[in-house]
Order: structure tokens, then C-alpha cells, then sequence
């Protein structure tokens, strides 16, 4: 391997998924109704909010060299319009101990979790939330922003969509025959448990009522409408118009959740509507912007009927989808091909159990990467996901991305082999 000199090798997280008490967030109001579709809440998630120092220096010591978190915004502005300076305080902490460490801070600012009351004014289909991510966006940077180098405004913005796509087709499954419903849940990345959604739709209506006041909160993570959609890429201009006002040295961009997209004999249509759904239709809103965050799991297969089943015999990842690492070499090319700025592949990553095959996984993308370099594409870094072994969304803590597992009875780390092997290419 030859990476170029400041190549970006690291691992990432989530606030909510790893820090633990995030009691201000729709996440956490949605987690303990009784009606709710999670497995379990987040409670005290791998409780990183307290021992970043600890996983900051696991991560040294295998050789990473960069770490990408997320700013929680519920700690930032628990209330509308009163901004919290301790919790400010505390990720200048997080951020100065990368820094000891010798690791780059790539933080994001929205990574699915809102405060509760952002979700009672409307959430991500209102059109006020634009103007309140400005405000916030601006704030942490004004606050944060001479110590950081890279802001990403908005994880996976394109979720939404995928989502109302596969919330239509778990209609009609579930219209045809219930029994296959569960089979839907393998095609999206992110955990969902839509059976049992469905189940407890009703009550969780009332629930969602009397905490936001509405029956269908529009949180981040909720099948986004065409409008909602385009507000979410507004919600992001106005915050890189704000950061950049702030502090122009830093470096801003989304990150897109993005399939390799293959097309058998007669899926070539179904391909490329896929595509320009995930991916083109938002290039106006990011033409400009300084790098874009590929985020890649895994491919979908498209057959004359539409989308197909995982080929006969493949091997599959907790979360029902396949054991593909090749798809991340393909989508950055694709990529490449229409958005020219600056790439980094801010996650890539894989749910098993057998570590074995996460090291397989990370040295089969890892050449992807290579190739991709040698071939002059711009890619900046690669960012597994996830550091360690996290809260799922709705799945709960039962999958294993992890670099590092968490024993949760003790929140004692123990590194996996990969977390060594993935800091290993700092070294190549
Ligand atoms: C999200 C993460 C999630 C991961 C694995 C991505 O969709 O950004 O929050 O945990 O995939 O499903």
C-alpha cells in the first residue's frame, strides 16, 4: 500500500449510539414509550461520553490517525434558543484530546438525533428547521470552529428517501404475505425494526401525540417526502453558509448513504432510477461543497422485475444484507464520475460476529481505496464504521460493527485484531 502522506485512516461514531444519556433527544423519548419500536433504549450506550479519553487513546495506540463523532445537538440546545456552554466545553475536550493524541477530529453536527423540541415544531419536514440548524451549525462553530479542520453538516442525508422507499415496499410485502415482511429490513443500512412497527403503530401514535404533540413526528430517520428532502439539502447550505461566515478554513460537506448499484440483464432502468434517487438528484445542492462523505455497505442487485434478493448461498451480516466489500471501490468511482471535489469514505463497515472477516472486509476496501488513488481520484480518508461495538438505533446493541468490544455490564473495551489491522495501513 502507498497512502498518500496526510491519507485519513480512522474510525467513527455516533453521539447517541456511543455517549449514553442523550435525554433531550427524540431518540431517547421514542425509546422509552411503551409502544416502541426499539429492541431497547440507548441508556448508557458504551457510556463514551465519559471514557472518550480511554477509546481516543485505543485508538492511538493501534495508529489510526482520525476520528469522526458526532455533536449532539440535544446537549447543545436542550431548549429552544438556550444553548448549553458545558456541553460545549465538553466536546472542546473530546476535540483537544484527539489533538494530544495526534488524531484529526472530523466531527459531524446532525447524525439522525434532534432535540425533542425541534420535532414538535414540525422537525425535517418544516420549513423553520432550516433556519434553526443554521443557527445552531453556527454557534458550534463559533464556538469550536478554530480548533476543528473538518465539518460534516448532515449524516446520510439522502436516509430519508430510502426509507419511504422501503417503508412502500414493506406495505405491499406485508399487503402480500406478512411472513416475508422481515426480509425487507436486510435492504436498508441503518437498523429498523418494521414489523414490529407496524404492530404497535396505533398506540405509538398516541405515545408520539403527547410527547411531540404529534401522531407522526417527522424525526430524522421517518420516510421523507420530496419537499422534506430538498429541506434537508437547504438545512445544509445554510449551515456551510454559516460556517464558512464563522470560520472558512474549515473544510464542509454531507455524507450519503450509498449502494453499489447493479444491474443484471434487463435491470439496467431499475439501476439507474435507483441511483439518480440516492445520489444525482442532490448534486445542484453540493456542486460546490468542499469534499462529499461516501458512506457504503454493501450492493443491491437489480433483476427486469426490480430489485433482487441477495444471490443464492451469499454470505450475510447480522444485518441480513451481504457481505460485499468489494461495493466500496465501485461506488467511489461512480461517484467520482459526477461530484469532482475531494471524497472521504466517512463509513464503511460490517456487522459480524467472526472478526476474522472484519479484517477480510477492511483489507478487501482498503484495496478498493488503493485503486481508486492510483487512478488519481481525490479521497482524503477512510473511516470504518464503527470504533466499537454500539447501539443500533432500533436494533439495540446486538450487532457487532465494532472495532473494539464493549462488555456493557462493566463498559470494560477489549480491541478487536482489526482495530490494530485497520491502524496497521498509518504504518504501510
Ligand atoms: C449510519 C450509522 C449506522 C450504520 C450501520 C449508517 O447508516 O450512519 O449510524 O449505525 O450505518 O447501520
Amino acid at each position: 500500500m502507498s497512502l498518500p502522506e496526510k491519507f485519513m485512516i480512522g474510525a467513527a461514531t455516533a453521539a447517541h449510539q456511543v455517549e449514553g444519556n442523550n435525554i433531550h433527544s427524540d431518540y431517547w423519548a421514542q425509546e422509552l414509550m411503551p409502544h416502541t419500536s426499539f429492541t431497547e433504549p440507548s441508556g448508557e450506550a458504551c457510556d463514551h461520553y465519559n471514557r472518550y479519553e480511554e477509546d481516543i487513546r485505543l485508538m492511538k495506540e493501534a495508529g489510526l490517525n482520525a476520528y469522526r463523532f458526532s455533536i449532539e445537538w440535544a446537549r447543545i440546545e436542550p431548549e429552544e434558543g438556550k444553548f448549553d456552554e458545558n456541553e460545549i466545553e465538553h466536546y472542546r475536550k473530546v476535540i483537544a484530546c484527539c489533538r494530544e493524541n495526534g488524531i484529526e477530529p472530523v466531527v459531524t453536527l446532525m447524525h439522525f438525533t434532534s432535540p425533542v423540541w425541534l420535532i414538535a415544531k414540525g422537525g425535517w419536514e418544516a420549513e423553520s428547521t432550516v433556519e434553526y440548524f443554521r443557527r445552531y451549525a453556527g454557534y458550534v462553530t463559533e464556538k469550536l470552529g478554530s480548533e476543528l479542520n473538518y465539518i460534516c453538516t448532515i449524516n446520510e442525508a439522502n436516509m430519508g428517501l430510502q426509507l419511504a422507499a422501503i417503508a412502500k415496499r414493506f406495505r405491499l410485502m406485508a399487503e402480500q404475505a406478512a411472513k416475508n415482511a422481515k426480509s425487507a429490513e436486510g435492504s436498508v443500512q441503518v437498523g429498523m425494526n418494521f414489523e414490529k412497527m407496524m404492530e404497535n403503530m396505533k398506540f405509538a401514535a398516541m405515545e408520539n401525540a403527547e410527547i411531540f404533540g404529534t401522531p407522526q413526528p417527522q424525526v430524522f430517520v421517518s420516510s421523507r417526502t420530496p419537499e422534506g428532502d430538498i429541506l434537508v439539502m437547504r438545512a445544509h447550505q445554510a449551515a456551510v453558509e454559516e460556517i464558512k461566515k464563522k470560520a472558512p478554513h474549515i473544510k464542509t460537506g454531507l455524507t450519503v448513504s450509498l449502494h453499489d448499484l447493479q444491474a443484471l440483464e434487463g435491470g439496467e432502468e431499475f439501476a439507474k432510477a435507483a441511483w439518480e434517487e440516492e445520489f444525482s438528484h442532490y448534486l445542484p445542492y453540493i456542486k460546490d461543497d468542499d469534499f462529499l462523505g461516501v458512506q457504503n455497505y454493501t450492493r443491491t442487485l437489480y433483476g427486469p422485475q426490480g430489485q433482487l434478493p441477495c444471490p443464492e448461498g451469499a454470505l450475510l451480516t447480522q444485518m441480513d444484507y451481504e457481505f460485499y466489500p468489494e461495493a466500496l471501490e465501485h461506488v467511489i468511482r461512480r461517484v467520482h464520475e459526477e461530484f469532482k471535489g475531494d471524497l472521504i469514505v466517512s463509513e464503511n463497515g460490517v456487522a459480524v460476529s467472526d472478526d476474522s472477516l472484519r479484517v477480510k472486509f477492511i483489507e478487501t476496501a482498503l484495496n478498493g481505496v488503493q485503486n481508486c488513488l492510483n487512478d488519481g481520484i481525490p479521497l482524503k480518508g477512510y473511516f470504518y464504521w464503527s470504533l466499537m461495538d454500539n447501539f443500533e438505533w432500533q436494533k439495540g446493541f446486538s450487532m457487532t460493527f465494532g472495532l473494539i468490544a464493549v462488555d456493557r455490564s462493566t463498559q470494560k473495551r477489549t480491541p478487536k485484531e482489526s482495530l490494530s489491522y485497520l491502524g496497521s495501513y498509518t504504518k504501510k
